[in-house]
């Protein structure tokens, strides 16, 4: 019977060792998973057109508004009206004949403005692939018809106004809180004391309009405001990852006393154990 309690309390001893090692695996795990849904939440939350898209069935001209509202409007607003007086954003109209080799391959008709049309196809090292360049140019189509799909909110989380302009105006360049798509059109930034004047002015890169609407662009002053405010939340969201990280450091202390206990319970244990049988010698 002894024999019997020592072996069920050597277990147990074994069973905390193991729970010790493990737990920190699964905090691990669960951690990961933590990231992940906050990354697919945001990637929701930019992607300005994923809900329209999800509602495009097979209609290539409602898929392609709900790209043309991610990619285009930025500069041309809705449907290629103008929406400021700066070259970036003249109007723009759909010609069947090169629509999709200026999306594919951009356009810089007069170098003396200073501001280019970006090439938006992988091939020239945009984002966009043949199919969604057709699904565009469908939508585009459309805009004589009456029969224009309607272009889709930004599917957000937090409508905040700073993040509504980013999702219109940002992110079909630099993707969820800046990460960007990984090339030069394309590129990462992180917001810092120059965001304001490059968003504002613009940036010697020919690609890069500037916004503000004192430079002919969109924005006015209030919502540069907007802008910055959401902007600076990705500074604060970047705070509470470092603290997540430091709820994590003290679950590994907890954890690295549980194996402590474990081994501790089972010299106990032993050596009782072996203390037993020598005296019962
Ligand atoms: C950075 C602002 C910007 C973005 C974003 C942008 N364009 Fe342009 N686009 C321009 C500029 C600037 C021109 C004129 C370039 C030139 O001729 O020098 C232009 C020209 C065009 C033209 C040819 C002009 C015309 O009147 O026919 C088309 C078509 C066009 N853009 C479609 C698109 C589509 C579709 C998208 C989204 C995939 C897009 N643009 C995204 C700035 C932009
Ligand atoms: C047409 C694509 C496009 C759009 C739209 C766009 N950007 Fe950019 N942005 C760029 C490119 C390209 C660069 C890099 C230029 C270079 O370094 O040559 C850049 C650079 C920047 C920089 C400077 C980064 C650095 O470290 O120098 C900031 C900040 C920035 N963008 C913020 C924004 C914000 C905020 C918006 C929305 C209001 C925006 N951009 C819209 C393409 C774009």
């Amino acid at each position: 019977m002894k024999r019997l309690m020592t072996v069920l309390a050597v277990i147990a001893g074994v069973i905390m060792v193991v729970a010790g090692v493990a737990v920190p695996r699964l905090a691990l795990a669960q951690d990961g998973d933590g990231a992940h849904a906050a990354e697919s939440a945001a990637g929701a939350e930019s992607a300005a057109g994923a809900e329209g898209a999800a509602e495009g069935g097979d209609n290539p001209a409602a898929w392609g508004a709900a790209l043309y509202a991610t990619y285009c409007q930025a500069c041309h607003g809705p449907q290629g009206e103008s929406i400021g007086s700066g070259p970036a954003f003249s109007a723009v109209t759909y010609d069947p004949d090169t629509a999709h080799d200026v999306i594919a391959h951009g356009v810089d008709s007069d170098p003396a403005d200073a501001i280019a049309m970006p090439a938006y196809g992988e091939a020239a090292g945009g984002v966009l692939d043949d199919e969604q360049i057709e699904q565009i140019t469908a939508y585009m189509a459309t805009w004589g018809t009456g029969e224009t799909p309607p272009l889709p909110e930004p599917n957000l989380e937090h409508p905040e106004p700073g993040a509504v302009i980013y999702a219109k105006t940002c992110y079909g360049c630099h993707g969820d809180q800046g990460a960007g798509y990984d090339t030069p059109t394309f590129p990462a930034f992180e917001p810092d004391d120059h965001t304001r004047r490059v968003v504002q002015d613009g940036h010697e890169s020919i690609t890069v309009p500037a916004f503000g609407v004192e430079q002919g662009g969109p924005l006015s002053d209030s919502d540069i405001d907007a802008l910055d405010v959401y902007l600076a939340s990705w500074q604060a969201e970047g705070d509470h990852d470092a603290a997540d990280e430091e709820d994590s450091g003290s679950a590994q202390g907890l954890n690295a006393v549980l194996v402590l206990v474990g081994v501790i319970a089972i010299l106990t244990v032993g050596g009782v154990y072996m203390m037993r049988s020598r005296s019962s010698e």
